[in-house]
């Protein structure tokens, strides 16, 4: 999967800005501020339709009325022009000039796999930044997994309402409650379900990843703990003064967790930041592949300033990994002073200055 050329309008600190980028490494060079992380949010948003770092709003360049995004983008399977206009009544998907009114249609139409500074709390932060990396990783190879989720959510909702109305009556009729509970658990076996099959399938490639990237042998593990995941209905109806009294739903996937295991010690507490920057880029890259394996194409890679924790061992052996890959990687730093001449001589490099990109560099 590629982006061949992208086009943005009024997006975040570009007026107006053409890229065309190369096949493999794109590197894109600029000091703190210049503009390269708005890149990487461009393409990241043309992929999963919202922004990852704030509501889609922000990214309208300051007194404009709305942002354009528009690429031409390539896949094995066809050449496609996507559209994104953004403004504050809201956001409008285009796939070669036709709307596209339902956004879960519209995401996975290409895929991304970003690589970003604050993706490290995937380890650091709460249970829900856990959920919600997870989420969007797998919803975007998976429309199932996305409309299993959106049903759950329905669900749950209307099961809260229905504890708060109850939890004010005194002798409560529970017959409706029931009924949404054995709804919410059927939903809740699925979604597990889909939870555990795409850990399992991250842990067929996190070991070898990380391994790779560390050099070391230790066993590297990324753990599903969901809140319930037997006996689900019995379990539920069993709850229900708990779930009445607090008037909420305590169990469920909106309460799942997951963690890392690093020789089965918790990483959060027992690695170097460095140590888990790797074990982020090893989770990225394992699920790149399991991306390869369900759509039959690499993702486009978008790693924003991933050299600032890593050593130049590490960093010159990333590269490699995705020049061997041979897939379109799109990357940002500060500056190229660790990088290995014959990796500078077979990417693609741009200068980001002044609001502007300009190419310096073309490996054709
Ligand atoms: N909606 C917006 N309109 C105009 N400018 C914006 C908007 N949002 C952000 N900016 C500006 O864009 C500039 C570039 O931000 P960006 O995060 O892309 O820089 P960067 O090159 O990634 O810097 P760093 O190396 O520090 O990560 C910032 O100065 C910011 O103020
Ligand atoms: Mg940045």
């Amino acid at each position: 999967m590629r982006v061949k050329e992208l086009q943005l309008y009024n997006f975040r600190n570009y007026e107006k800005q053409n890229v065309v980028f190369s096949e493999g490494v794109n590197l894109f060079v600029g000091n703190n501020g210049s503009g390269k992380t708005n890149l990487l949010e461009a393409i990241y948003f043309l992929s999963l339709a919202k922004s990852y770092k704030t509501n889609d709003i922000n990214v309208i360049k300051h007194d404009s009325e709305f942002s354009r995004i528009s690429a031409i983008t390539q896949t094995k399977k066809r050449n496609l022009n996507l559209k994104i206009i953004i403004s504050s009544k809201g956001k409008k998907t285009l796939v070669n000039n036709q709307e596209i009114r339902k956004l879960s249609d519209y995401i996975g139409t290409i895929n991304v796999i970003s690589f970003l500074p604050e993706d490290l709390m995937i380890i650091k932060g709460s249970p829900k930044d856990r959920r919600y990396f997870i989420d969007l990783a797998y919803g975007q190879i998976d429309r199932t997994y996305l409309n299993e989720l959106s049903n759950y959510r329905a669900l749950l909702k209307q099961r809260n309402e229905l504890l708060k109305k109850l939890s004010d009556e005194n002798n409560p009729d529970i017959t409706l409650l029931d009924i949404i509970t054995e709804q919410l658990s059927e939903s809740i076996e699925l979604i597990v379900s889909f939870r555990k099959s795409f850990v399992d399938k991250i842990n067929l490639f996190l070991q070898k990843m990380y391994r790779f990237l560390s050099d070391k042998d230790t066993n590297f593990v990324f753990k599903y703990n969901p809140s319930v995941s037997s006996n689900i209905e019995t379990t539920l109806k069993s709850k229900y003064r708990n779930d009445l009294y607090l008037k909420t739903t305590n169990l469920g996937p909106h309460r799942d967790d997951y963690e890392f295991l690093i020789d089965d010690l918790v990483v959060k507490d027992n690695s170097s930041q460095g140590e888990q920057r790797i074990m982020i880029l090893a989770l990225m890259l394992a699920i790149a592949d399991i991306i390869n394996d369900k759509v039959n194409e690499r993702p486009i890679f978008l790693l924003d300033d991933v050299f600032s924790e890593l050593d130049s061992k590490r960093q010159n052996k990333l590269i490699k990994y995705l020049l061997k890959l041979e897939a379109q990687a799109i990357i940002t730093t500060t500056n190229l002073e660790n990088i290995q001449e014959i990796i500078l001589k077979e990417s693609t490099i741009f200068r980001v200055q002044d609001n502007t990109i300009r190419e310096e560099y073309r490996n054709e």
